[in-house]
């Protein structure tokens, strides 16, 4: 038994206090339906880099998705469309999710996952970005970057010809948002259009990232941030240009009624030095069960964790029944294998 059991309560979504519910999600019932080889989706993204939600167009996006939902139902037990391809795991910074879901993910898939640590490999420092990216599209099939420059993403993109996804930067964290709107499409169905999703805290990577999906999915965004924490300017601009509907605001009373309420930590990787200030500007911005109870009847509550207690939120947050914080972090293996797929599915072994 968890050793804080008796300090919170468990709910349905995970622990051995719902031990049926949380098999039935990690381990679907029979699927109606059983891929074969022959049966599967044509390969939507064969070859391209990820770097960003936006690259991938509205349509694109919807076929990515379509797949992870397949995938979680099961569909895809037994096919190893990947079979023979590898993937480099590259981290510049700490991850439970994102490594494990891409590792654990390629071996389901049929292929094969290294992870790299910066320790071991010293990207930019004991090597230059693009030799690292020369040698690894001589091995591997596709590069997994968490990195702290998003920039670096775009240098290995433009020195290696196979496929670079972020799996996090300073800028964005796209693949985080695929799980979290198949989380949101569970729930709401596929059209999302004019669904209130309210992003709450630090104007970071993630607040981009949503900025991103309201452009790609016509979900109404709204990023609640104290003054001077806002999300980055060229990508609000972007989204104004294109016509999305993304408001800015640090107005907490925006959060009532909405569909979904989405935070993330107030102190990034990276950022630890500016803790203190930090703590004291995002006073009032905690995601509380109060705040909870003021959202859409059937709204839900998502933090891409971790989550720094006691700041961003709290545990009562996570353990309140809007809340699918576990969902969602399953449907990072969902969602990354789809993208993986999409991406790597069309290739031929090296070797
Ligand atoms: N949400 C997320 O990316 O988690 P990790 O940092 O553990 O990978
Ligand atoms: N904004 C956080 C997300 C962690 C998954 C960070 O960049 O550290």
């Amino acid at each position: 038994m968890p050793k804080d059991s008796k300090a919170t309560t468990i709910p349905k979504q995970s622990g051995k206090a719902g031990k049926k519910a949380a098999a039935q999600a990690v381990v679907p019932a029979p699927a109606p339906f059983l891929h074969t080889p022959e049966s599967l989706p044509a390969p939507a993204l064969a070859g391209r880099d990820f770097l960003s939600n936006l690259d991938t167009s509205a349509a694109e996006l919807r076929v990515v998705m379509d797949t992870a939902h397949s995938m979680r139902r099961g569909e895809w037990r037994g096919v190893k469309p990947l079979s023979g391809l590898s993937m480099a795991l590259v981290f510049e910074k700490a991850s439970l999710r994102t490594r494990t879901t891409f590792d654990v993910g390629m071996y389901q898939l049929g292929g094969h996952a290294i992870t790299l640590s910066n320790a071991e490999i010293g990207l930019g420092t004991r090597e230059r970005v693009s030799d690292v990216a020369r040698n690894l599209e001589r091995w591997v099939d596709g590069v997994m970057g968490r990195v702290y420059l998003q920039q670096t993403l775009h240098e290995l993109a433009d020195h290696a010809s196979i496929p670079i996804i972020n799996g996090l930067s300073d800028m964005l964290h796209p693949s985080q948002l695929l799980a979290d709107y198949q989380t949101i499409e569970q729930e709401f169905g596929t059209d999302l259009t004019g669904k209130r999703v309210v992003y709450i805290g630090d104007g970071n990577n993630l607040a981009n990232s949503h900025i991103h999906m309201a452009i790609l999915t016509g979900t109404d965004v709204t990023i609640v941030t104290p003054v001077g924490y806002e999300p980055n300017g060229a990508v609000l601009m972007d989204a104004v240009k294109r016509g999305a509907t993304v408001t800015l605001t640090n107005d907490l009373g925006a959060i009532e009624g909405a569909d979904v309420l989405y935070t993330d930590v107030w102190i990034s990787m990276g950022q630890e030095a500016e803790a203190d200030i930090r703590r004291r500007a995002f006073q009032g911005y905690q995601v509380t069960p109060q705040m909870l109870d003021t959202l859409a009847p059937n709204g839900i509550f998502l933090h891409c964790l971790p989550a720094h207690y006691g700041e961003e939120t709290v545990p009562e947050a996570t353990e309140h029944p809007k809340s699918r914080v576990f969902d969602q972090a399953e449907n990072r293996l969902h969602a990354q294998k789809a993208l993986m797929y999409h991406l790597l599915g069309g290739a031929k072994p090296r070797w």
